[in-house]
């Protein structure tokens, strides 16, 4: 009995090490350039998740939250994250801001769930992080008051996060490539974060080691997201820079759905961006 709970109070220990967010300094010092900003803001599609949903015109700028995420959890509710003071992150400073987008942690030291794309976004470079916060104050803050999200009774408590980043949120294998792959690799993986929906998901919700871009299940529960890489993808890279571009497939289909809010953001990227998206994605096709 005493060895019994000498264990359960090691395990406890452990547990309470495991969860507890370790909030490694960010403190980073460039000087910001808000132009590039607002292109990593489409590059990472902040406002595809954060503007109110069918947000049309002027209002694709106003990140006041409330689009929901179905999830084998629950529905998460994305919150405002506009420059207002009480309702948004107005009152962040930028470690803050990179904190929360690469180590996915809150300033009050709490988990963020991964509904989040942190995972992806953990590799953004310091220059980029700086620009995109020097970029977002300039955005309008709105008063919307982020809603709770209405998960299942054992996603409700976030410490257990701590030990599903242990497990999943490991910074992809450093690869050879040249200076063009190295982009397009970063604008999938890290910016883009394709892989959130084009790769199947285990039973914790962290994206599969295997089968990368093979297609997933819809988050939602009805259908499926394609395959973007592999034999049976069978686009050439010009059809895959054009469809980021105008929404168009090969066939004069248009891209619908959750991928059609993705073009609004690749469709403001450079041509040579696009470019170095297909390219990657082709070179994994091999
Ligand atoms: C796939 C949808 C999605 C995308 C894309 C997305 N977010 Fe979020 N974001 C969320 C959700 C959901 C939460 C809530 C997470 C939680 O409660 O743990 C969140 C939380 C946040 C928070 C924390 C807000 C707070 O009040 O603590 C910040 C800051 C944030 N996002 C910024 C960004 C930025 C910057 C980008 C682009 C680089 C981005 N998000 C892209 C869905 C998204
Ligand atoms: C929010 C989820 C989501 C994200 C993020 C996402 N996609 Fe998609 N993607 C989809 C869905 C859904 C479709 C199917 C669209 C349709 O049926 O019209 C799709 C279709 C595609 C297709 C067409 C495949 C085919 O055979 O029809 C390509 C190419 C593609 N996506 C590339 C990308 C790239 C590159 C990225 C990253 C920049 C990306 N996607 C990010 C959801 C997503």
């Amino acid at each position: 009995m005493r060895f019994f709970g000498f264990l359960l109070c090691v395990a406890l220990v452990g547990f309470y090490y495991a969860t507890t967010p370790s909030m490694r300094a960010e403190s980073i010092t460039l000087a910001p350039d808000p132009q590039n900003g607002e292109y990593i803001y489409f590059a990472a599609g902040c406002g595809g998740c954060h503007t109110a949903p069918n947000a049309k015109e002027d209002a694709k700028k106003t990140l006041s939250g409330g689009q929901t995420f179905p999830s084998p959890f629950g529905t998460f509710v994305a919150p405002n994250v506009s420059m207002h003071v009480d309702y948004g992150i107005g009152a962040w400073s930028q470690d803050d801001f990179v904190r929360a987008l690469r180590q996915g942690i809150s300033p009050d030291g709490r988990h963020y769930y991964p509904a989040f794309p942190y995972t992806s976004y953990q590799g953004m470079s310091d220059q980029d992080v700086v620009d995109l916060w020097s970029y977002w104050q300039t955005l309008p803050s709105s008063e919307e008051k982020s809603q709770v999200h209405d998960l299942s009774v054992y996603a409700k408590w976030r410490r257990p996060l701590g030990i599903w980043k242990m497990m999943f949120q490991s910074a992809p294998d450093p690869q050879m490539l040249d200076a063009e792959l190295a982009r397009g690799e970063y604008l999938v993986n890290t910016l883009g974060h394709c892989g959130e929906c084009h790769t199947a998901r285990n039973v914790f919700g962290a994206r599969s080691s295997k089968n990368i871009f093979m297609g997933a299940q819809h988050p939602n529960g009805k259908g499926r997201i394609p395959a973007i890489a592999g034999d049976k993808f069978d686009w050439i890279a010009a059809d895959i820079a054009e469809y980021l571009k105008s929404g168009f497939t090969p066939d004069y289909d248009v891209a619908g759905g959750l991928m059609a809010e993705v073009i609004e953001n690749t469709s403001q990227l450079s041509d040579q961006d696009r470019m170095a998206i297909a390219n990657y994605l082709k070179v994994l096709a091999n």
